[in-house]
């Protein structure tokens, strides 16, 4: 059977799509077979949904970005009101059917969320629903600077309330050498919560340039 991981993050900005990227870079160095989808992608045009874009452009893949969303709007914002302002409703039961189908094609399936677990799908259907009707584990992309703390810890009580297994959090935008408070956020995150890091990714001035050094700081046998 195919593994199935849910990306998500403490929030937007955090890392999510470099992260997903870093993980099927990781996982195809491995020898699997790895696919990237982005369920509902907003803020892009019809033709060229950001996310996908991202992760084609970095892993050099000349694939059509739309088979990697299921729903594409344009406004940057939460799903619910970007399906709304365009008309549209987010049908949950064809999206969870849809996102199913590509379970078992593939030796690991990546599947990055909009936003943090919070965000509204519908106006009645949260993230955190969706990944818990998917019955998948999430990996959590976090921050290690200031105000990660109180990000991750509600992010993760939220998770563990509703009983989502937690495979391990992803450190981004970590300094090249860890600040006192980089170091006590990660291990004090540890000790808080119980999950263990399975990366700490450091910032980057130049992504393309530097992409192996941000793959080789996830410790991928973590997740198989
Ligand atoms: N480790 C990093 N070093 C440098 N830039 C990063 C790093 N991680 C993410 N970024 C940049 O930060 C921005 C937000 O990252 P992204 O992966 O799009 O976040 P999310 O998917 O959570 O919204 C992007 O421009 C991305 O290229
Ligand atoms: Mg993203």
């Amino acid at each position: 059977m195919g593994k199935v991981f849910f990306v998500t993050g403490t929030d937007t900005g955090v890392g999510k799509t470099l992260i997903s990227a870093c993980l099927c870079k990781g996982l195809k160095n491995l020898g699997k077979t790895c696919f990237y989808l982005k369920p509902i992608q907003t803020g892009s045009p019809p033709e060229t949904p950001e996310d996908p874009l991202f992760v084609l452009r970095i892993l050099n893949e000349k694939e059509n970005p739309l088979r990697h969303v299921i729903y594409n709007f344009k406004l940057p914002a939460s799903p619910h009101l970007a399906a709304r302002v365009e008309g549209k409703r987010i049908d949950v039961k064809q999206l969870k059917d849809e996102i199913k189908s590509f379970f078992n094609k593939y030796e690991v399936l990546i599947i990055e969320g909009a936003g943090g677990v919070m965000v509204p799908i519908t106006e009645d259907y949260l993230t955190i629903d969706l990944i818990k009707d998917l019955e998948v584990p999430v990996i959590l992309v976090s921050r290690t600077k200031l105000g990660t703390l109180n990000h991750t810890l509600l992010t993760v009580e939220a998770l563990k309330r509703r009983e989502i297994p937690i495979v391990g959090l992803i450190f981004n935008f970590a300094s090249q050498h860890l600040t006192i408070v980089e170091r006590d956020n990660i291990e004090i995150l540890e000790k808080l919560t119980g999950i263990q890091t399975i990366g700490i990714v450091p910032e980057v001035i130049d992504i393309k340039l530097e992409f192996d050094k941000l793959v080789n700081s996830i410790e991928l046998r973590r997740m198989l």
